[in-house]
């Protein structure tokens, strides 16, 4: 049988489809609102005075929106679409998968009602409060029964080792969440952690850094391990290499979330053995961008043409940048110069809009021609016209965060002989307000450039239909 005519499994495309619209869709929302915050940052009157608009407000509604809104949907529906294509058989569960689908967008809306309006539990990406925490627990257990459950009906041998890292980043997600957001409700809109002092601290970062390390990295790993070769027509570098990527990342990452409290109440040791764990995971990290960057080998002409494989492989070389750069900030000394600063901003966004939002975007442009019956998207044209902007706005904004936050840091360290202090903080912000317009400006390139990606999705999915999605030639082989 030939590969165009290959009959496949009745995989469900419809919840994959409904993620993958919905990460377009919260990308641009939750982009825009960074880029309005970054505004309100050197014209503040764009606040308009109204409450819900100020900066204290929006800024969590931004966080969770690009974190839970854009990144989550973009992993549902690739975790959804990898598990089945790679274990060759149906969701487990239909039901469950829809479940899994309103009950994220109801997570979504609540937190756009809520964060305005002030109600928060006040701790970093778990600021909502705990009717909606339950809600994201429910969500999230029946995720896992489904993902885990299409594992075990599966008809391959086999499991792909993207399904190890969704798996690790939904189990991981699971006990982070719970952990973290025990509480004692007061109301129906306020509670109070569970935790105190330091202790809530630790609690605090555990959770805050293993959500950059299993949500924003070990999930994401996962997109890439399937559609980085599926792009490139490439067997995976090393396979072996994927495997020990896997175990030595996810053994490590648990145990550097001190790094987010050095020079804090927090015992020294614990912060000692927090520096010495980021050092360390720097060589898994590097490990698994060199193992997908490698994929390439052999298909490096495939980047002059393909910008959606473009886009997966710069977002590879923004991880091995952000992971090269967050060891190094591990490092107490460094840190004492970089935390407080933009510096944590430039790193954060390295991470979250280099890598994370550009391997997004890609498998998004992959999928979607998959999932819509197209033989490619509408406009390669305007791929790539996103991927420029999408590029040249994060360099600009990661550069003026990089400029802006060792300024601050050096201008806050610097004493006269008398011991006094050179610079008020007023003037620091004085000389941080060109960075800040430079930021919007790359923040306005990345909108624009999503704006360009909705259209070209709503035009090859408005488009006739050319291939059925079953048996799509495109699609055959997992
Ligand atoms: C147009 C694109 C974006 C713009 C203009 C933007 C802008 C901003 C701004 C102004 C802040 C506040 C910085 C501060 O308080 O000093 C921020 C924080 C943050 N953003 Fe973005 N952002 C964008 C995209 C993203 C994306 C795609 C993600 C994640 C996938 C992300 C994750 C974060 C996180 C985690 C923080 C908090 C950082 C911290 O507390 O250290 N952003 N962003
Ligand atoms: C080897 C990997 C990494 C290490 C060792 C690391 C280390 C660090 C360090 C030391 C900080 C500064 C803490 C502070 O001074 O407050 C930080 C902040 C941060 N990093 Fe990383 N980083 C790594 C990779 C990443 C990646 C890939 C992302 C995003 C996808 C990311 C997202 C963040 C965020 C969101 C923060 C700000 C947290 C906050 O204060 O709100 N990091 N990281």
């Amino acid at each position: 049988m030939s590969e165009a005519t290959q009959v496949q499994p009745d995989y469900n495309y419809k919840v994959v489809r409904q993620f993958t619209v919905m990460t377009v869709i919260w990308g641009i929302v939750g982009m825009s609102i960074g880029l309005l915050i970054a505004t309100q940052l050197f014209a503040p009157a764009l606040n308009f005075d109204i409450p819900y608009l100020t900066y204290s407000r929006l800024r969590p509604l931004h966080t969770n929106s690009v974190i839970f809104a854009f990144g989550g949907c973009a992993l549902f529906a690739t975790s959804y679409y990898v598990v089945q294509r790679t274990s060759q058989v149906r969701l487990f569960s239909d039901k469950l998968a829809a479940f899994t689908f309103w009950g994220w967008q109801a997570v979504i809306v609540l937190a756009a009602i809520t964060l305005p309006l002030g109600m928060t539990s006040s701790k970093e990406y778990a600021e909502l409060e705990w009717p909606i925490d339950i809600l994201i627990t429910l969500v999230w257990v029946a995720y896992i029964i489904n993902f885990f459950g299409t594992m075990i009906i599966r008809k391959t041998s086999h499991i792909y080792v993207a399904n190890w890292f969704f798996g690790a980043f939904m189990l991981t997600v699971a006990v982070l969440h719970i952990g973290n957001s025990m509480a004692i409700p007061v109301s129906f809109t306020k509670s109070y952690s569970l935790y105190a002092g330091a202790v809530d601290a630790m609690m605090q970062w555990w959770y805050g850094h293993n959500a950059v390390g299993f949500f924003l990295t070990a999930g994401f790993l996962g997109m890439m391990y399937y559609f980085v070769p599926k792009q490139a027509g490439r067997p995976v570098y090393s396979y072996r290499l994927s495997i020990i990527h896997f175990w030595a990342l996810i053994s490590l990452y648990i145990w550097a979330g001190p790094h987010h409290l050095h020079y804090t109440a927090l015992p020294d040791w614990t912060q000692s053995l927090g520096m010495v764990m980021s050092i360390i995971l720097f060589v898994p990290s590097w490990g698994g961008m060199i193992n997908g960057i490698m994929t390439l080998s052999g298909a490096w002409h495939k980047l002059r043409t393909d910008p959606v494989l473009r886009f997966l492989i710069v977002s590879l070389s923004f991880y091995g940048m952000s992971t090269f750069e967050g060891p190094m900030m591990a490092i107490k000394t460094v840190n004492a110069l970089s935390h407080y600063t933009d510096w944590t901003i430039g790193h954060v966004h390295s991470g979250a809009l280099g890598w994370v939002a550009m391997v997004s975007i890609g498998s998004v442009y992959h999928l979607v021609p998959i999932l819509f019956g197209q033989p490619k998207m509408y406009s390669t044209s305007l791929v790539n016209v996103h991927f420029w902007l999408a590029t040249i706005g994060v360099v600009l904004y990661i550069v003026a965060m990089w400029m802006s936050g060792v300024l601050q840091g050096l201008m806050w360290r610097a004493v006269n002989a008398d011991g006094t202090l050179t610079y008020s903080f007023v003037e620091s912000l004085e000389a941080s307000k060109p960075f800040y317009v430079l930021r919007a400006i790359g923040g306005a390139f990345v909108v624009a450039g999503m704006l360009i990606m909705a259209f070209n999705c709503y035009k090859t999915i408005r488009a006739p239909k050319t291939a059925d999605v079953k048996t799509s030639s495109v699609a055959a082989t997992a």
